[in-house]
């Protein structure tokens, strides 16, 4: 069974399907069969996907926003591959709990704002809800998204992460409108400016979540 990891929170707009995206064309070019299972209704991630040349080439995209099929789903793609990545919707349902009981990790983008922080620590009480339904440890990491400088704020929030147990990575990902020109083109940075600092700090974050995922 492939390895699972669930992009979530409750709280729209700060990045899941962007870095879930991003990530899954960082392991595919690592060599990993990677498939993306696309559960939010508004369906961006298969947008993204439907625009694709290259960006998502050899990624198996599936939709589902049917809460009852997302375990079903994850488990057909999980049979052909080492990876399933799974976009959520920016609101609370009982998707994401289905999907947050089925990963093996789950990283929470978050903005360096106090609503993005309320909504990273409702998060974590997801988690701890579905890892007691399911009897088992839910590991999860935060990532900072969209951090345009290292000001008093980004800090502030980074340190308000960790006081809440939330696990913040070393890694935070930059403000860059190179994200923005991917999603138009169905690419990815990595595909689009392989030497751009979002490549890198992709890659940075990749490897930081690689021995929670890859055991
Ligand atoms: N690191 C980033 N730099 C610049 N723009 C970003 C970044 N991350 C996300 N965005 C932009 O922010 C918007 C919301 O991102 P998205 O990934 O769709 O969030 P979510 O899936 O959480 O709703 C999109 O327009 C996306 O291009
Ligand atoms: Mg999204």
């Amino acid at each position: 069974m492939a390895n699972v990891l669930v992009v979530s929170t409750s709280k729209g707009g700060t990045g899941k399907t962007t870095l879930g995206v991003s990530l899954a064309a960082y392991w595919r070019d690592q060599g990993k069969r990677v498939s993306i299972l696309d559960t939010d209704p508004n369906e961006a991630m298969t947008r993204w996907a439907g625009k694709s040349q290259t960006g998502f080439q050899g990624i198996e995209v599936r939709s589902s926003s049917n809460e009852h099929d997302i375990i079903e789903n994850v488990q057909q793609l999980g049979a052909n591959a080492d990876l399933v990545v799974v976009d959520t919707a920016g609101f609370g349902n009982q998707s994401m709990i289905y999907a947050v009981g089925i990963a093996d990790l789950v990283l929470v983008p978050v903005m360096a704002d106090e609503a993005s922080l309320f909504e990273a620590a409702k998060m974590k009480r997801v988690i701890d809800s579905a890892s007691a339904l399911t009897r088992r440890d839910i590991n999860f990491r935060t990532v900072l998204n969209r951090v345009k400088r290292t000001t008093t704020v980004v800090r502030h929030t980074e340190r308000n992460l960790e006081q809440l147990g939330l696990r913040p990575t070393a890694t935070r990902i930059g403000d860059r409108v190179i994200f923005q020109e991917a999603s138009y083109h169905g690419e990815t940075p990595l595909s689009l400016m392989p030497g751009n600092r979002a490549a890198l700090e992709i890659r940075n974050l990749a490897r930081e979540l690689e021995p929670e995922l890859f055991i």
